[in-house]
């Protein structure tokens, strides 16, 4: 049930606007406080062909304009997630939304931008593009892509080079876990960050020390702990805090930025926190089930339930998800994503009997918006102004695609949600609208309910509706050397000059 073309007639009101003028390219959005990261006001937006063109109060428009009353509600740029995985080919199957349904997920929670981790083919980052490209093409909300770089030759950087240069690409992650699919050693690591420094494009990791786990899944095997709770014992925080500690390493090595994604223990928070302090450029991603998710369930006796919440790094115990929210809120942790990898129940049947089997990944493209402003800025945590910086602004600038995205200004996208902060919302796979059969927050209640999406300058998702179209969704291309790179040659040649320096023997 998407609405829109086939069978999207709004039932709200007699009255109701939203059909008729859902497609109308002008747009007055009345009344309400607009929050920028950095200011927020009591003004109106008005749109025109998918763009603000202007934020002001009191604007006086034509007839003709469609009017959005937000009086009382939050206006805010929508979401940005900078963490997903749709139709991901992975651990012998492929994650259950495409490109349609989880953007419809994602419109109908406020996000209207993700960033999606492309996968090589047989280790070709040409045609990993190209099949992503492809998959991506009937989406219904603006995209970018990252790259995954998991072999090394000379078609590897060539690639790297012209994905950067002429496709848009400005991120490269390297997955340090996953032996024998998706893992890289070091000297990977140290070739893929001198190439990402040389372009201007940021490094990023999946930090889990990938030899150890597989020694810590042996050792579970052999003491004949097969359950969903053998992946979790097999793959303590420590791997976690270890590879982080190594990659930040490197990176200081290489002097290039560097971006941990999917932050999920205090061992790799500290890891962080170390390194910003000494001055290094280190990005650090919690996910929301990093957040506001334990392991608890993990021991669940039933295995789909349990089952459903096998990720990588694992969700931790108690304690690491409030010291999370903490760092996030002062800044040491700078943007939220959701790693929305879902598997249905039957996917993950795969590994009933063996856990290493069980396709890794949770859901949270669609709740993502809500459950951070449920649990950040009802408890008081953070105000507006850094919910918006954590979940749409900071994403913006990191992969430079700021002001177009992540800020309501004149000339930037019309990508915009209205958050009623009064209004409930209840979290359930039975009226989610993701693809997954299952959801991790299940029976999950809060308050500020996201009442309506605007997508480029379009209503796509009002009276709990969804209005969207198959193929309205373009790729966004993130140019290199976005402010992370800002100033690194000065560091490069400092150190050059510091081995000039006389020896004396
Ligand atoms: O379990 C996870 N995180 N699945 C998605 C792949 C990844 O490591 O991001
Ligand atoms: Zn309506
Ligand atoms: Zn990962
Ligand atoms: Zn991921």
């Amino acid at each position: 049930n998407y609405g829109s073309q086939e069978n999207g007639i709004c039932t709200a009101a007699e009255e109701c606007q939203c059909m008729d003028k859902t497609s109308s390219s002008k747009l007055l959005n009345k009344g309400g406080t607009v929050v920028n990261a950095d200011r927020q006001q009591q003004a109106d937006i008005y749109i025109e062909d998918g763009v603000v063109v202007e934020v002001q109060p009191n604007i006086k428009v034509a007839d003709e304009v469609r009017v959005l009353d937000a009086t009382g509600k939050y206006v805010m740029p929508g979401g940005i997630d900078p963490h997903t995985h749709l139709e991901f080919p992975f651990m012998g199957q492929e994650t259950i939304d495409d490109f349609f349904s989880g953007q419809a997920a994602a419109l109908a929670g406020g996000t209207t931008m993700h960033i999606d981790f492309v996968i090589p083919i047989n280790g070709s980052l040409a045609a990993g593009f190209e099949a992503y490209a492809k998959k991506a093409e009937k989406s219904c909300m603006d995209y970018g892509f990252h790259m995954a770089v998991t072999t090394w030759n000379e078609g590897v950087s060539r690639d790297m080079e012209i994905l950067v240069k002429e496709k848009g690409i400005n991120s490269f992650k390297f997955f340090m876990a996953y032996k024998g699919e998706l893992m890289v050693k070091d000297e990977l690591l140290l070739q893929g960050f001198k190439m990402c420094k040389a372009l201007g494009a940021l490094a990023q990791v999946h930090a889990e020390n990938g030899e150890a786990v597989a020694e810590g899944q042996s050792r579970m095997i052999e003491l004949g702990i097969t359950g969903p709770e053998g992946h979790t014992l097999s793959r303590p925080s420590m791997l976690e805090g270890e590879a982080t500690a190594r990659a930040i390493r490197l990176a200081q090595f290489v002097n290039t930025p560097l971006y941990v994604v999917h932050v999920m223990s205090i061992d790799a928070l500290d890891e962080i926190v170390r390194a910003r302090q000494s001055g290094q450029r280190v990005i650090g991603e919690p996910i929301v089930a990093s957040l506001v998710l334990d392991d608890s369930k993990i021991w669940d006796p039933d295995f789909t339930i349990a089952a459903k919440y096998v990720m990588s790094p694992p969700i931790r115990a108690s304690g690491h998800n409030k010291a999370l929210q903490a760092a996030l809120s002062t800044g040491l942790l700078q943007l939220v994503g959701t790693d929305h990898c879902p598997f249905n129940s039957t996917q993950k049947e795969a590994g009933i009997i063996d856990f290493r089997k069980i396709p890794n990944g949770v859901n949270g493209i669609e709740e993502r918006m809500h459950l951070i402003w449920d649990v950040m800025v009802n408890s008081g945590q953070i105000s507006v102004m850094d919910y918006v910086r954590i979940t749409s602004t900071a994403c913006a600038h990191i992969f430079n695609i700021y002001p177009r995205k992540g800020a309501i200004l004149p000339n930037s996208d019309a990508d915009i949600i209205i958050l009623n902060p009064n209004a409930t919302f209840q979290i359930s796979a039975k009226s989610h609208h993701s693809k997954i059969d299952t959801n991790v927050y299940e029976g999950w209640e809060g308050k500020g309910k996201v009442e309506v999406t605007i997508s480029r300058g379009k209503v796509v998702w009002e009276h709990d509706r969804l209005m969207i179209e198959r193929g309205s969704g373009r790729y966004i291309s993130m140019p290199p050397f976005g402010y992370l790179f800002d100033g690194m040659d000065k560091i490069d040649s400092a150190y050059l000059s510091s081995l000039k320096a006389p020896v004396y023997r």
